[in-house]
């Protein structure tokens, strides 16, 4: 099976993991990205039976739109059940690294609200250590060189980004030859970095369930010590 054979695979075992749960007054929360836009195609077959989406970039809205889904923005939401999306990479704790579509901070805002958050991905994200792919961080443009700086303080080697702007108007840094043996750490310092936005860990809230696509099926896996 190629990628993206993979990639709708896990997409549509997640529309049919879900299923079963959704009601006709419930918003779900989509995530960006190529696994992300699998799920939506797949999702849109079932529109009628709930109430709409928050997504988690411009893009992801447009494609929601075109399917005739309603787009709601997150502060309208009180409660949301699923949050759903893709990764860069994922270790055994559902730590994930997420932001290789740059749009990792509203990624981890809806992801926040969610009550269980359903990562999908092929089989190839599924690491022992994160670090391999490289972390993407979101920054304030002006804040630019200090970050890097700091970021080289903590054992880095990062790379800015060319041409591209987040959707809240930010540049990327993406972090390369980073270990990360201890995730919560690790996402905890660099957001504390003056100037950065947050960054595309996601280990103080890490998903509930990676459903990952294999040549072998989907498998599901829940987080260890979680
Ligand atoms: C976007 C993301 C994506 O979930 C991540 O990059 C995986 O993308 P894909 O499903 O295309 O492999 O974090 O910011």
């Amino acid at each position: 099976m190629t990628q993206d054979e993979l990639k709708k695979a896990v997409a549509d075992a997640a529309v049919q993991y879900i299923l079963p749960r959704l009601e006709e007054d419930m918003i779900v929360g989509v995530g960006t990205g190529s696994t992300a836009n699998f799920f939506i195609d797949a999702l849109a077959v079932h529109k009628t039976k709930f109430d709409g989406c928050v997504a988690s970039s411009e893009e992801t809205a447009r494609r929601l739109k075109e399917h005739g889904i309603e787009v709601y923005d997150l502060n309208t939401i009180s409660e949301m059940e699923f949050y759903i999306d893709g990764a860069d990479e994922s270790n055994e704790h559902l730590h994930l690294i997420k932001g290789g579509g740059a749009a990792l901070t509203r990624e981890k805002i809806v992801a926040a609200v969610a009550k269980e958050f359903v990562c999908i991905a092929d089989e190839s994200k599924k690491v022992d250590v994160l670090g391999n792919f490289p972390l993407p961080v979101e920054v304030i443009p002006m804040a630019r060189s200090h970050v890097a700086r700091e970021l080289v303080k903590l054992g880095g080697d990062p790379a800015y980004r060319e041409g591209v702007v987040t959707d809240n108007g930010n540049i990327i840094l993406d972090v390369w030859n980073m270990s990360i043996v201890d995730p919560i750490t690790t996402e905890a310092k660099i957001n504390q970095i003056a100037g950065v936005v947050t960054n595309g860990l996601f280990a103080d809230r890490p998903a509930n369930v990676l459903m990952l696509g294999t040549k072998d099926g989907v498998k599901t896996v829940k987080a260890k010590n979680q």
